[in-house]
């Protein structure tokens, strides 16, 4: 019996296909094209994704990134909620649908998905890949423009990923703001950058007005300890490269690691982790450096060391973004210490 085939690898292999007849040189050019329109003012009136090309090149060269962050996103807020699964999906600035695969590889399921986005040739393109998806198959793509008369059916799991940094101050509230009323549970990733862990911030305030609970990363719902200005809350997810990476930014790794910023809230009240290790813990010899944010709205280092037996083997395998402690894995003796 072969091995099924993950929503990662499926996409992969769709991705790959886009450019099939596209002369690498042609598809790089594009490519260059729309970092270029990225990096020009943002908000624009119109959509940057105007064509088929500029799809491709986006769907080729940044939507793999975008699928591995939500995923990662969703992944540890699925941790948090074990028993709920999204009935529905509404994907808000969809774009070419990378959200909903990563919804689709968290809780492999079928259920009513929307996309909706202002960019025509992206949600053509995004069809065009989603037929390749069993349980994406259905879904529903939508033209449709983020503004105060903004509505979103109502579902389960609204996302809005890699989105808001296109958007007005006021655009961004009335995207949060329909997707509040919308939804059970939402979900919002941005660039693990300053502004981008700026506009998540502001999110996650309006969804706590809204009477919503944070459920990840944070371990609370109370106001984050970052000190705005002098840090920001992001994690890391490891994206496989594909050859087009490899040609517009040169090199040979086989991988890039893509950084961003979420929370995912709920309407329903959640237990959230404990702690959360929000940088890359560090191995030192016989002892594991932790930088956790904390229930008590602090961050704090954590010095987990041998003598704490079985906390100290979780230590080492413990990865940027994890809850902490891992449930299994309670102190031998005594507790980790600060430094
Ligand atoms: C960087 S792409 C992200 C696409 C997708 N969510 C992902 O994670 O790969 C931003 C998307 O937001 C859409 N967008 C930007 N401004 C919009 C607006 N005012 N209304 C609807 N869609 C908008 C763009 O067309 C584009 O598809």
């Amino acid at each position: 019996m072969t091995a099924p085939v993950s929503p990662a690898e499926t996409l992969r292999v769709a991705l790959a296909g886009l450019l099939d007849g596209l002369p690498t040189k042609a598809a790089a050019q594009a490519v260059e094209r729309l970092i270029v329109n990225y990096r020009g003012t943002t908000p624009t009136d119109a959509p940057i994704l105007r064509d088929r090309a500029d799809v491709a090149a986006y769907a080729a060269y940044r939507m793999p990134a975008t699928f591995e962050a939500v995923r990662a996103a969703l992944d540890a807020f699925a941790d948090v909620v074990p028993e709920w699964t999204p009935g529905g999906h509404v994907d808000v600035g969809g774009g070419t649908g990378a959200a909903t695969w990563a919804v689709n590889a968290t809780w492999p399921e079928e259920r009513p998905v929307t996309v909706l986005d202002w960019a025509e040739p992206a949600l053509a393109l995004g069809r065009e890949l989603a037929s390749r998806n069993p349980l994406l198959k259905s879904a529903e793509w939508h033209r449709s423009r983020i503004g105060a008369a903004l509505t979103i059916e109502s579902t389960d799991l609204v996302t809005v990923s890699y989105v808001l940094g296109e958007l007005t101050e006021q655009a961004r509230t009335e995207v949060v703001d329909a997707a509040a009323t919308a939804a059970q549970a939402v979900v919002i990733i941005e660039p693990g950058t300053p502004d981008g862990y700026t506009r998540v911030i502001e999110a996650r305030d309006r969804l706590v007005g809204a009477g919503f609970h944070i459920a990840a990363p944070c371990p609370h719902s109370a106001a984050c300890p970052i000190v705005p200005g002098k840090d920001w809350c992001h994690f890391s997810a490891r994206v496989s490269r594909s050859s087009l990476h490899r040609q517009v930014k040169g090199g040979s790794l086989a991988y890039e690691d893509e950084k961003f910023s979420y929370v995912a809230a709920t309407r329903f009240p959640v237990t959230p982790a404990a702690s959360r290790v929000v940088r890359r813990p560090q191995i030192r010899k016989g002892q594991v450096l932790l930088d956790l944010c904390e229930t008590e709205e602090q961050l704090r280092r954590s010095t987990v060391t041998k003598r704490h037996g079985l906390l100290y083997k979780a230590a080492r395998d413990a990865d940027w973004g994890d809850a902490w402690p891992p449930p299994s894995s309670a102190p031998d003796e005594g507790e980790s210490s600060d430094t």
